[in-house]
């Protein structure tokens, strides 16, 4: 495949190592003229996951049209926010029905659409692909195993990430590092869900958790997470049983859950008491739930989904709501059937 990067940051260079381990020819774009220069000239920038080196093959270049221009197929990895100006940018140097991949979790910040009616908004006629599903970026780069799901309504699309990606059939690459496994899907707004909610969870559970909660309070958050992720998910077309799978259910848990999230880190802050913006000054990365917790709230109310959790989330990060009020107003809404 000859497949173009945009974004070089923790997990765009992870996935463009990856590619370009199995072979194929890698571009890699990255917007940020400092950090393009860094990852050209010795292989990683400050984004870089910890002892990341960028393969030696891979041209970096801060011009879009470049990056793109003579490309299969271009796999997205910036914030999700930027993913509908940088593909407009792209749009005249991709082919007419070009092969576009998101890795990117998270929502329109203005009207709530999914990453995939993203790409199809920005380059008509591409033929989209989401990538998903529980993947430290860190973990994978120091080729640990693991296991993601690739979505497509083109079950070509799937399968093509599958082989860049997770590469085919065989033995392992090498005795410390395992291929990824990556499944495939057709229902891409379920997994477009699973993985843009997820972080907006992980907040809610940080918070918990760093309120001394216990794990009573943490199993129930998750859960209750899951069933609101579940409802908006299938209000926007895509299947519930998408989300007990690895965009759902397996990123939701590793999110909610280990340390090196970033958004479960905001949410051990906000119970701190510490400032959302020198939280995210700190993280020094995006930490999607922030935005994702506003917008999914305004979705929510369109859609006239129940989302408390997101609600009293997207109350405290927008509105100035103390956390501790969040919690107590969670915990005195009427109980129904589960
Ligand atoms: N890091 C992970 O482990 C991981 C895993 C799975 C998915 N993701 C998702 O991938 C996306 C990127 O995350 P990351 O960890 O690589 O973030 P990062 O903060 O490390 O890197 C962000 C990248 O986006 C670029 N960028 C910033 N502003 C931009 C703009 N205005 N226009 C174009 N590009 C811009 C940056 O230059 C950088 O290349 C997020 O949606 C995240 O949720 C991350």
């Amino acid at each position: 495949v000859k497949l173009a990067v945009l974004g070089g940051g923790a997990w765009g260079g992870v996935l463009a190592a990856i590619a370009s381990r199995h072979g194929h020819d890698v571009a890699l774009w990255e917007v940020d003229a400092a950090a393009a220069a860094a990852l050209a000239a010795r292989r990683a920038s400050d984004r870089s996951v910890p002892g990341f080196r960028l393969p030696g093959e891979i041209a970096v270049t801060t011009d879009v049209v470049a990056a793109v221009t003579g490309r299969d197929m271009l796999l997205v990895a910036i914030p999700s926010a930027y993913v509908a100006p940088t593909l407009a940018a792209a749009r005249a140097a991709a082919g007419p029905a070009p092969v576009v991949v998101c890795a990117s979790k998270g929502l329109h910040p203005e009207t709530g659409d999914t990453m995939a009616a993203v790409i199809e908004a920005a380059m008509p006629g591409a033929r989209v692909g989401v990538l998903s599903g529980p993947s430290f970026a860190q973990e994978i780069a120091s080729g640990r195993p693991a296991a993601l799901v690739a979505a497509s309504a083109d079950a070509a699309v799937a399968t093509g990430v599958q082989l860049c990606f997770g590469g085919g059939a065989g033995p392992l690459q090498g005795p410390t590092e395992y291929r990824l496994r990556i499944y495939t899907s057709d229902d891409v707004a379920g997994v477009c869900i699973g993985g843009a909610l997820k972080n907006v969870i992980a907040i809610a559970v940080g918070c918990c958790d760093g309120f001394g909660f216990g794990d009573n309070a943490r199993a129930a958050l998750i859960t209750r997470g899951l069933a609101e992720m579940g409802r908006l998910a299938e209000r926007m077309g895509g299947r519930a049983l998408t989300l007990s799978g690895l965009a759902g259910l397996g990123d939701l848990v590793l999110t909610c859950t280990g340390d090196l999230s970033r958004n479960r880190q905001v949410g051990l802050a906000l119970a701190r008491g510490d400032s959302l913006v020198d939280t995210l000054a700190r993280l020094g990365h995006v930490a999607e739930g922030v935005g994702t917790s506003d917008t999914a709230r305004r979705l929510a109310t369109r859609l006239g989904v129940d989302m408390p959790i997101t609600r009293e989330v997207a109350a405290v990060l927008h509105d100035g709501k103390p956390p501790r009020a969040a919690v107590g107003d969670l915990l005195a809404r009427d109980i129904g059937a589960e």
